[in-house]
């Protein structure tokens, strides 16, 4: 935890704000020390940017098909003239993509971000490009940056990614950053993965909402070092939505990322790719997740935007909820495209990427969400997701395979009473003989929690009377309500508690760490497997480590589909 924050506990680990007094001017210390106090203006550094073009926070993304289309994304401090990329092909051929401008300007500072989106297409697959990246007032023109990158393959080839959550930014001014933010960018380029899923809370700048364009261009360079070099595939966290930015609060990730295309009026949120013989699919949990965790403005004094802003004062008590904005519209999109896997041969294998957690046990987080269970665990039961990879929880947590969930199993967390949590049921509570899960029996889902942020929570939940694992469970909505001072308001935690029978490990060591899996094809008509190692950074909660050691490791197999050809 930093020192300079004493009124902006992470009270759920998650960096949500406890329920506390909080002065204007402490609340302007909070959330940037003494940037922030000047940052109704515009800064400085805003006007002598204006002209500038300089590309900054580059990063990759898949397109439809990682095998054949990528995306190349950018800012710079001012609008570019002529954006554009040059690409080697491996022909030797050099081509010139023009980038596509989009633009936004923050709701609470006044700043505009323009960012820059060239679309690479029919590429080959499984094969390296060389890029470059400028604009005609590029400052570096003359040595413009430049780095590679590498297609997917296609069919059932190997291949590697990696994943973690809740990176935050290495600038210890902001709220919830960390030097570990840093050394979990490192350890990416480490593992050398073909891509790496980034599972939400990017970089915490709802935490900082006068500054919110600076500490994602902050996020954007840390993780330039690596996501320039292979693609970051993200999802909105709760921290990703923002007082005044767009439909949702999403203006600033959604302008920052080019993303697959979902075919629904909400682009960018939730999204599909497969690579070789894995359908990955990344959902946006805000959408069904009952807790309240966007931002949120206890007060007891109004958070004024800009004055040069035509937006409204965030009064005391006021927190964006954004449950259920699609009307199911992406639970229907979820279904079906895991009925068109289903009829899809070529797919062995089905990871889900989201925020926050329907199996998590973390004492000091935020727990499980009956919502994410509600909405989508029938679906990952009915058309055999292998793995869930969340974030939301700054630790690591491992389930047991589960199908279907045991009814009215769980207590109101204050009065005892009987709530249903829809307990999910592990199918399996032992490691299995030889080490390896027969991944056609359940689903595993991951915390993978511990990029980088200052608020580590590996502080797990036990029952007081047989000291086996317990989890709290949010089972409705935590709207803010008045607290015991005057115009200061509160969100509750979890309501309800319930045994985390589903639980198989826990990493009580560091709450840092990265997972890195290894999808093998395996044999024509044989077995395929994914290997998932797990390493944490030991000692990272005291201090940052550039250290990362193995923790744990488990292996998922499973048989080809029928119509395997290799
Ligand atoms: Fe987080
Ligand atoms: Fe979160």
């Amino acid at each position: 935890m930093k020192s300079d924050q004493p009124e902006l506990h992470p009270a759920r680990g998650d960096g949500e704000p406890r329920a506390a007094p909080i002065s204007r001017r402490d609340f302007v210390k909070a959330v940037g020390g003494a940037a922030a106090a000047s940052s109704f203006a515009p800064s400085s550094r805003q006007a002598e940017a204006a002209s500038d073009g300089t590309p900054e926070q580059i990063h990759l993304t898949w397109g439809d098909d990682p095998s054949r289309t990528v995306f190349i994304s950018w800012a710079s401090p001012g609008q570019a003239a002529n954006p554009r990329v040059t690409l080697w092909r491996t022909s030797g051929a050099q081509s010139v993509i023009h980038a596509v401008q989009r633009t936004y300007t923050d709701g609470m500072n006044g700043q505009t971000v323009f960012t820059y989106h060239s679309k690479l297409h029919d590429l080959e697959s499984d094969s390296t490009y060389r890029y470059s990246v400028t604009a005609d007032n590029d400052n570096k023109r003359k040595t413009p940056f430049a780095a590679s990158f590498r297609t997917a393959p296609r069919g059932r080839r190997a291949f590697r990614w990696t994943s973690f959550g809740d990176l935050a930014t290495p600038v210890t001014s902001w709220s919830m950053s960390s030097p570990q933010s840093h050394h979990a960018v490192d350890a990416v380029e480490r593992f050398e993965p073909l891509f790496h899923l980034l599972n939400g809370d990017l970089c915490y700048a709802n935490l900082n909402p006068t500054m919110q364009p600076a500490v994602w261009a902050d996020f954007g360079n840390n993780v330039q070092r690596s996501a320039a070099n292979r693609p970051w595939m993200p999802c909105p966290g709760n921290h990703e939505i923002e007082f005044h930015n767009g439909e949702h609060g999403l203006s600033s990730y959604l302008t920052r990322y080019s993303l697959p295309d979902n075919g629904t009026r909400f682009p960018g949120r939730w999204y599909q790719f497969k690579v070789g013989s894995a359908l990955f699919i990344s959902l946006a949990a805000d959408d069904v997740v009952y807790q309240d965790s966007g931002p949120f403005n206890p007060g007891p004094h109004a958070l004024r935007p800009t004055p040069s802003s035509s937006h409204a004062p965030i009064e005391p008590g006021t927190s964006l909820y954004i449950r259920g904005y699609s009307e199911g519209m992406q639970t229907r999109w979820l279904e079906a495209t895991l009925a068109a896997a289903e009829q899809d041969q070529s797919i062995d294998w089905i990871i889900v990427q989201m925020h926050q957690d329907a199996l998590s046990s973390s004492k000091t987080g935020n727990g499980s969400d009956k919502g994410i269970r509600e909405n989508w665990l029938p679906l990952f039961d009915r058309y055999g997701v292998d793995l869930v990879l969340c974030g939301h929880d700054h630790d690591y947590e491992r389930s047991w395979p589960v199908r279907g969930c045991n009814h009215d199993v769980g207590r109101d967390a204050i009065s005892g009473a009987a709530v249903d949590t829809c307990q999910p049921r592990p199918v399996l509570t032992s490691e299995p003989a030889g080490g390896q899960f027969d991944a056609g029996r359940g689903t595993i889902h991951l915390i993978l929690g511990g990029g980088g942020t200052s608020a580590p929570v590996d502080v797990y939940g036990a029952n007081a009377q047989n000291g086996l694992p317990q989890a709290k469970v949010i089972t409705k909505a935590n709207r803010p309500v008045p607290g015991r001072v005057a115009g200061v308001f509160v969100k509750h935690g979890a309501d309800a508690v319930e045994d985390a029978i589903w639980s198989a490990r826990r990493n009580t060591v560091s709450g840092y760490g990265i997972a890195v899996f290894d999808l093998d094809p395996g044999p024509v008509n044989g077995n395929t497997t994914i290997t998932m190692r797990y390493y944490h950074a030991v000692g990272a909660d005291q201090a940052p480590s550039a250290e990362y050691e193995l923790f744990d490791t488990i292996v998922l197999t499973k048989q080809h589909r029928k119509g395997n050809t290799g």
